[in-house]
């Protein structure tokens, strides 16, 4: 039991990839579990509401919703979708899915390890993509580089070819951002986009807009739904972990596989969809992981859709991805990958990486935070919004446990975030209008 759920939580929120941890590698296993259960605060648990959902839990459908690509999961609900292939100037071929309409564009942005999928797995009354669609606009989900959409490059290999994965969220941000963003406006002939990202998704805009700075005119609106720059305080026992020794790149690497970290393929797929289509595991193991590692939330926590959420999740990253985070819980710093003093001097000219300048981000940004997310603390979002020179709303979701993973699967997603963006967006897109 307890080899599974350390299983279950190394897929879980996307820290560690099952079919890349060589055991042996570890030396004590058991101290890393009992060191992950010890961070863990007990009275994080609600014992009613998780025995509630258990007595009240018989069958879950096994739903052919698990299977579909985000293509066929918008075709089969009725909405238009079209796929387009961006290639980057660095040769990714990026695949960005639109549900085209008349209104002012909108462009979505996954977080790590994660895709456009996250935004139309839940349907409706409470996927974000369905509902921007419904009042009107024209969305845009894009794809990060080295995803399972986007898992192509004009001349490199992503199976053999090690230089394929030499990327963190920082070309994510200087380039796949930049040239979707670009596409969109060539596209509509709008002359702003809205931008609304999740968790790295909103790492690669301060990204974006801080070294390219000419793209804030681009942007009318920002949404950042929990944002991480900072990341300090991140609770995450398992980020926490690892975060010392995140220099120790030979160590993570077999931790983590060498270069890409679970990528959607048939075992981690099979494995995760198995395990949450058991009825009574499905509860017990599956929704748990989830707040063990993002926080804990049981009453948003919306049980028939677990299976499909776990049939479209993880979706792949780059190693380096999740090393640039781990560096900056140690760091307390917003910046740039560090490579160590030797190649750092080789590659910024000083020992220490360069911070991203977030005055820069001179684009209106609005930031909705949950009291009880994980990854992205109250406290480091503070220091984020005390740097930022253009900040337009500040939005606590008025949902005392709400978490990092509610942004996008929340049962009340609608009324406690959707329906705060509506406004804002409706508000600040006269600019991108055609
Ligand atoms: C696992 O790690 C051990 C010790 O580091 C090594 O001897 C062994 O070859 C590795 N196994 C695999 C499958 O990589
Ligand atoms: C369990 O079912 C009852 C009756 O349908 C409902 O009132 C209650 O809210 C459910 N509990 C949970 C945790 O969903
Ligand atoms: C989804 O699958 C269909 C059928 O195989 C394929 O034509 C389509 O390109 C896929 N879409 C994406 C985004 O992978
Ligand atoms: C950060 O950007 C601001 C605005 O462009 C500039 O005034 C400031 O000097 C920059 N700070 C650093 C450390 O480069
Ligand atoms: C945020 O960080 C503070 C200080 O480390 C900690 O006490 C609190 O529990 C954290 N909150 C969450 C939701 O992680």
């Amino acid at each position: 039991m307890r080899t599974l759920v350390l299983f279950s939580w190394l897929v879980t929120c996307g820290t560690l990839g099952v079919e890349s941890i060589n055991l042996t590698g570890i030396t004590d296993i058991n101290t890393l579990l009992n060191d992950i259960i010890g961070a863990l605060d007990k009275s994080d648990f609600d014992i009613s509401c998780t025995m509630n959902n258990l007595l009240n839990f018989t069958a879950i459908n096994v739903n052919e919703d698990i299977h579909l690509n985000i293509t066929q999961l918008i075709t089969k609900y009725n909405y238009p979708v079209e796929e387009h292939h961006l290639t980057t100037k660095d040769g990714y071929i990026l695949t960005i899915i639109r549900m085209p309409n008349s209104g002012p564009p909108v462009y979505l942005m996954h977080g790590l390890l994660s895709s456009a999928d996250d935004f139309v797995t839940i349907n409706l009354p409470n996927s974000i993509a369905y509902n921007l669609w419904l009042d009107g606009y024209d969305v845009w989900m894009g794809n990060a580089r080295g995803n399972k959409y986007s898992r192509k490059h004009v001349t490199l290999d992503p199976d053999t070819d090690k230089e394929f994965w030499d990327f963190s969220w920082d070309e994510i941000g200087q380039i796949d951002l930049p040239t979707t963003i670009d596409y969109i406006l060539e596209e509509t002939g709008a002359s702003q986009v809205i931008y609304a990202g999740h968790s790295q998704g909103t790492t690669a805009y301060f990204v974006m807009c801080s070294e390219k700075s000419e793209y804030n005119e681009k942007v009318a609106l920002m949404i950042s739904l929990s944002a991480v720059a900072y990341v300090s305080h991140m609770k995450s026992p398992l980020a926490r972990l690892l975060a010392p020794i995140s220099t120790e790149v030979e160590l993570l690497s077999q931790l983590f596989g060498v270069n890409e970290v679970l990528p959607s393929n048939t075992f981690t797929n099979t494995f995760t969809t198995v395990l949450c289509s058991e009825p009574n595991l499905a509860y017990l193991v599956c929704s748990n992981i989830i707040y063990m590692l993002c926080g804990f939330d049981c009453e948003q926590t919306d049980l028939s859709a677990l299976p499909v959420l776990y049939g479209h999740i993880p979706s792949g990253a780059a190693t380096k991805q999740m090393l640039h985070y781990l560096q900056e819980i140690d760091s307390g710093k917003f910046r740039k990958y560090d490579y160590g003093i030797l190649k750092n001097l080789e590659v910024y000219g000083t020992n220490a990486p360069p911070n991203y300048n977030l005055s820069k981000v001179t684009s209106p940004i609005a930031i909705f935070y949950g009291d009880n997310d994980w990854f992205s603390n109250f406290t480091d979002v503070k220091i984020l919004i005390n740097e930022l020179p253009n900040v337009v709303d500040v939005y606590e979701v008025p949902f005392a446990k709400f978490n990092h993973m509610d942004f996008l699967y929340a049962k009340d997603l609608k009324t406690l975030v959707y329906s705060r963006m509506a406004k804002l967006i409706k508000t600040y897109s006269s600019n991108a209008k055609r």
